[in-house]
């Protein structure tokens, strides 16, 4: 069968890398793909919100299966412009999506249904929200209600910093659109894990638990990235906590969506903040998350085209889903000044030198080919993802790989999985 991934991150170049082991799957393409998985994909210049020019190009080659990796496409509505045309397609539906899409829609549905989340509020008007805030004082989280590429989250500690944050958003409309509405609500403390699982709206089948690292450095301090790491599994989710990440949350959300008239088929991905053995729920996305996605399919036994599809004919139920036990780990690399502006057409060395390790795989995903060399071509340029024994052996393996690789102004993070090391004592945690 013909395969088309949606995207162009580390997260598309490892979906290709997993799906190219299928052995129902004969070609793929990527729209628009990068650099580093035109060895296994054929790259579409064709952009990833570019719907009408995809279902064109699908229709046209005669593609079997579109998987989507961003949420725009999603939230855009491409499942719906496929599905119209019996074009088979992986994704949350515009409707499911909205999940994402729009964070009061999503805290509605948690209060709703009894999904544990933080207090929370919705303004339209600047001056209720600021005399919302001084009223209930700091720390607070603003949101952007629409997508913000990851950045219409704002933290504050203070309440002057908070009204800052509200003008910001709502009056220099620092993320246009999607700042016209906002969620103010309550800062919570505690570690966070990153919670997927494939549902086809009846049956949801979890993949391991994992956690990323968002701050762009070392002791998670500096602003927020795309994510800077991950690894899986992730130990602060004991075997007590899976449970009730199943059933307080994962499957509540799920049952409310179907409710809602709102069906969710695909991946849902539940963001938590973990405190005192509760889960909490700081966000979903309506996708595959990134750089998350790396470990987790590093750990996928299992061939994962009949769990695309059986997501799509709603028969998850009738899957199984194999995982190695090992553990993996991701370590981004990054340009020097990202998040903020930065750099690129740096070219890119020694990635020979790792390309044909055991073990080892490095997922590109800000990378452009010039003259037959690696550049970079964006923040987050590769995803340096190693499989192990346990999280020790795996950030070793990592890293020694991350250390052959370089570019002017190259940065990654230094402390990728120490927060699972320094918890693998404990026992009974979920693999
Ligand atoms: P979101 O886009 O809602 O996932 O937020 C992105 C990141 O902001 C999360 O991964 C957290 O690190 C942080 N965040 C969001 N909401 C909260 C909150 N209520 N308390 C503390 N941190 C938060
Ligand atoms: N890892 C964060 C995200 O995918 O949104």
């Amino acid at each position: 069968m013909k395969v088309l991934v949606i995207g162009s991150g580390g997260r598309e170049h490892s979906l290709v890398w997993k799906i190219n082991q299928s052995p129902r799957v004969s070609k793929i393409f990527c729209a628009p793909g990068n650099g580093g998985l035109r060895s296994l994909a054929e790259c579409i210049d064709i952009e990833a919100t570019d719907i009408l020019s995809l279902k064109k190009f699908v229709k046209e080659k005669r593609i079997d299966l579109t998987v989507v990796g961003p949420e725009l496409p999603l939230t855009l509505g491409i499942v719906g412009e496929f599905e119209r045309e019996k074009l088979r397609i992986f994704g949350a539906s515009k409707k499911a999506s909205k999940i994402e899409g729009s964070k009061s829609f999503a805290k509605d549905l948690m209060k709703k249904y009894g999904i544990p989340t933080a207090k929370y509020c919705t303004f339209t008007s600047r001056d209720e929200a600021v005399a919302y805030i001084k009223e209930i004082g700091s720390p607070v989280v603003i949101k952007a209600d629409g997508l913000a590429a990851g950045k219409g989250v704002i933290p504050a500690h203070n309440v002057q910093d908070a009204i800052d944050a509200v003008d910001l958003i709502m009056i220099k409309k620092a993320f246009g659109d999607a700042g016209e509405k906002i969620v103010v609500e309550d800062l919570l403390v505690g570690e966070e894990a990153s919670f997927l699982v494939f549902t086809d709206g009846k049956t949801a089948i979890p993949l391991p638990t994992s956690q990323d690292h968002k701050p762009v450095f070392d002791g998670d301090k500096g602003p927020n990235t795309g994510g800077m790491g991950a690894y899986s599994p992730a130990p602060i989710v004991t075997e007590d906590l899976y449970r009730k990440i199943m059933n307080e949350i994962m499957i509540p959300t799920i049952r409310g969506m179907v409710a809602e008239g709102r069906t969710y088929k695909g991946v849902l991905y539940a963001g938590l903040m973990i405190s005192d053995g509760k889960p909490k729920v700081l966000e979903f996305n309506a996708r595959f998350g990134d750089p998350e996605t790396q470990p987790l399919v590093m750990r996928m036994k299992s061939d994962i085209i009949p769990v695309l599809e059986a997501t799509i004919d709603g028969t998850l139920s009738q899957i199984k889903i194999e995982w190695d036990e090992r553990a993996a780990v991701s370590i981004v690399m990054a340009c020097e000044g990202y998040p903020g502006s930065y750099e690129n057409g740096f070219e890119v060395i020694g990635l020979e030198k790792v390309s044909n390790r055991k073990d080892i795989e490095v997922f590109h995903a800000g990378t452009a080919l010039k003259s037959g060399k690696t550049v970079t071509s964006g923040g987050r340029v590769l995803c340096v993802t190693a499989i192990g024994s346990g999280i020790e052996e795996a950030i070793a393996l990592a890293y020694d790989a991350v250390e052959k690789i370089h570019w002017k102004g190259v940065h990654y993070r230094q402390d990728i999985g120490k927060k699972a090391l320094d918890r693998s004592q404990e026992k009974k945690t979920h693999k």
